[in-house]
C-alpha cells in the first residue's frame, strides 16, 4: 500500500446514511470530501432527513443514485438493500439521530436504513448530533455503549452552540474530522502491533537566552511519516523540534527543542519501538558555551562563535538496535547515491532515504519530495517526485515488509 497518485480513498465503497437533523447540510460537505478522495458513496436518506436537504444534492455530489424507501421498486432493482449492505466497506452514519441509534442498538428496522444496517457486515461509523440533553440522556449512552460493545465505532459530537440555542455537547463535529475518522477505519492496518518511533523538523541550539542557531526544517516530512504510521495501525511516538505544524491525530508527540533533548528523548523511547525512522534535520553544531546573558553588540567587529559538534543521535540509536528496523535520512547536495550509501553502512542502518536538496520540489520546506531508497541489501529504487505523504506510504512499505521478514 503506497500513496502515488492513487488516491486516498480510491476503491472503497462507503454507504453514507443521513438521518433528520439541521447537520444534513454538514452531510453535503462530507459527501463531497469522501467523493474527491476516490471513494464510491451510495447515500441512503430517511423521510426526515429529506425534509431538510433534497435527495438531489446527495445525488449529485456522489453521483449515484440516493435511496430512500424499502419499496422503491425501481431502486430495488437495480441494487436492493441486502446488495448495498454487502458491497460496502464501511457504513458512516452521519448525522445520527437518537432514533436511528435506538433502532439500532433494539434490532429494529422499520425503514430502509435501519434495515440496510441489519444486513451489514462492514464496520460502522456512527456520528451523533443531538440536543445537549438527548445526548445526556441515559438511554441514549446506554444505546451507545450496548453498540460500542459489539464493535461499531462512535465519534463523540463537539462541544459548542448547538442549533436548539442551547449551549453544550452534541454538535456535528467538523466533516474534515469525520472524514479521517473514516480513513484510519479503511486503512489497511499493516503496522498494527508495532511502535514507531519518529524524529522529526530542526532542532534549535541556543547563542544566548533570545538566540539560536537553526535550519529550514520544516517538519512535513516526519509528520507524513507519523500520521501514515498511525493509519496503518501502529502506535507512533513523535519526537519533534519546533514546528508549525498541527500535532497530527492519534499520535503521541513529545516536543523537543536542542539535538541534546531530542537524544535523549529518543533513547528514553527506543525501547518501546520496534521500527525507527529518522527524518529530523539535527543541527551538526551548538554553541560549545551559550551566553548565560543577551549577548551585547561591541564596536563595529563581527563575532566568532566557538561551536562543537553534537552527538549523532541516529548512530547512537542504532548501536542499540537489537531486532528493531532503522531508517534514516541523507540530505545530499552532491554525490548523493554514494554518500547515502557511506550512510546506509556507517550507521547500520535498514534503509536510507537520500534526497538531493538542491532540487526544485525536494527537500526542505517543499510539499513534495524527491528520493532513492536504499536499502541494507543493496537494492535501490528511485522515487519520482511525489508530495510528502506519497514518500511517506513508500518508506512504510518498505517498513511493514521489513517487519514481517523479521517476525
Ligand atoms: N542525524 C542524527 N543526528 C545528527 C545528525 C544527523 O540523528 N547529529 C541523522 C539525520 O536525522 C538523518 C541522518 O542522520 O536521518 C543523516 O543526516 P545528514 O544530515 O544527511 O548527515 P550527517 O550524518 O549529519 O552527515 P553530513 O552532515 O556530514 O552529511
Amino acid at each position: 500500500m503506497s500513496g502515488g497518485p492513487k488516491q486516498r480513498l480510491q476503491g472503497k465503497q462507503i454507504v453514507l446514511g443521513v438521518c433528520g437533523g439541521i447537520a444534513v447540510y454538514k452531510a453535503v460537505e462530507l459527501l463531497r470530501l469522501l467523493t474527491k478522495a476516490g471513494a464510491e458513496v451510495s447515500v441512503v436518506m430517511t423521510a426526515n432527513a429529506r425534509r431538510f436537504v433534497s435527495e438531489l444534492t446527495f445525488q449529485t455530489l456522489s453521483n449515484n443514485p440516493v435511496y430512500t424507501g424499502m419499496f422503491d421498486s425501481v431502486r430495488e432493482r437495480e441494487i436492493g438493500h441486502i446488495a448495498l449492505a454487502e458491497r460496502a466497506d464501511l457504513f458512516v452514519i452521519a448525522p445520527a439521530t437518537a432514533n436511528l441509534i435506538g433502532k439500532v442498538a433494539c434490532g429494529i428496522a422499520d425503514d430502509l436504513l435501519s434495515t440496510t444496517l441489519m444486513a451489514a457486515q462492514a464496520p460502522l461509523l456512527l456520528v451523533p448530533a443531538m440536543n445537549v440533553h438527548m445526548w445526556e440522556n441515559p438511554i441514549l449512552q446506554g444505546n451507545l455503549k450496548k453498540l460500542s460493545d459489539l464493535g461499531c465505532h462512535v465519534l463523540e459530537p463537539e462541544v459548542g452552540a448547538l442549533a436548539c440555542g442551547a449551549e453544550g455537547k452534541g454538535k456535528f463535529p467538523d466533516p474534515q474530522r469525520i472524514f479521517e475518522a473514516v480513513e484510519t477505519l479503511l486503512h489497511e492496518r499493516d503496522l498494527a502491533g508495532e511502535t514507531v518511533l519518529v524524529g522529526a523538523g530542526p532542532t534549535l541550539e541556543k547563542i544566548d537566552p533570545v538566540r539560536y542557531i537553526g535550519n529550514f526544517s520544516s517538519g512535513r516530512m516526519g509528520y507524513a511519516l507519523a500520521r501514515a504510521a498511525h493509519l496503518r495501525g501502529a502506535r507512533v511516538i513523535l519526537v519533534s523540534g519546533p514546528t508549525a505544524l498541527p500535532p497530527p491525530g492519534g499520535v503521541d508527540l513529545v516536543a523537543v527543542t536542542s539535538a541534546d533533548q531530542m537524544r535523549k528523548t529518543m533513547l528514553d523511547a527506543l525501547e518501546e519501538a520496534t521500527a525507527v525512522i529518522m527524518a529530523a534535520a539535527v543541527a551538526d553544531y551548538r554553541v560549545a558555551e551559550p551566553y548565560s546573558q543577551k549577548l551585547k553588540k561591541e564596536g563595529a567587529g563581527g563575532l566568532t562563535l566557538k561551536l562543537e559538534r553534537t552527538p549523532d543521535i541516529l548512530q547512537e540509536l542504532s548501536e542499540r538496535k537489537g531486532e528493531r528496523i532503522v531508517v534514516g535520512f541523507a540530505a545530499e547536495s552532491e554525490n548523493l547515491l554514494e554518500n547515502a550509501r557511506r550512510k546506509l553502512a556507517a550507521k547500520n542502518l535498514d534503509l536510507v532515504v537520500a534526497n538531493d536538496v538542491t532540487l526544485a520540489g525536494a527537500g526542505f520546506g517543499a510539499d513534495t519530495n524527491i528520493v532513492t531508497l536504499l536499502a541494507a541489501d543493496g537494492s535501490e529504487e528511485s522515487l519520482p517526485c511525489l508530495p510528502k505523504e506519497a514518500v511517506a506510504g513508500h518508506i512504510l512499505d518498505r517498513v511493514a515488509a521489513a517487519l514481517r521478514r523479521r517476525r
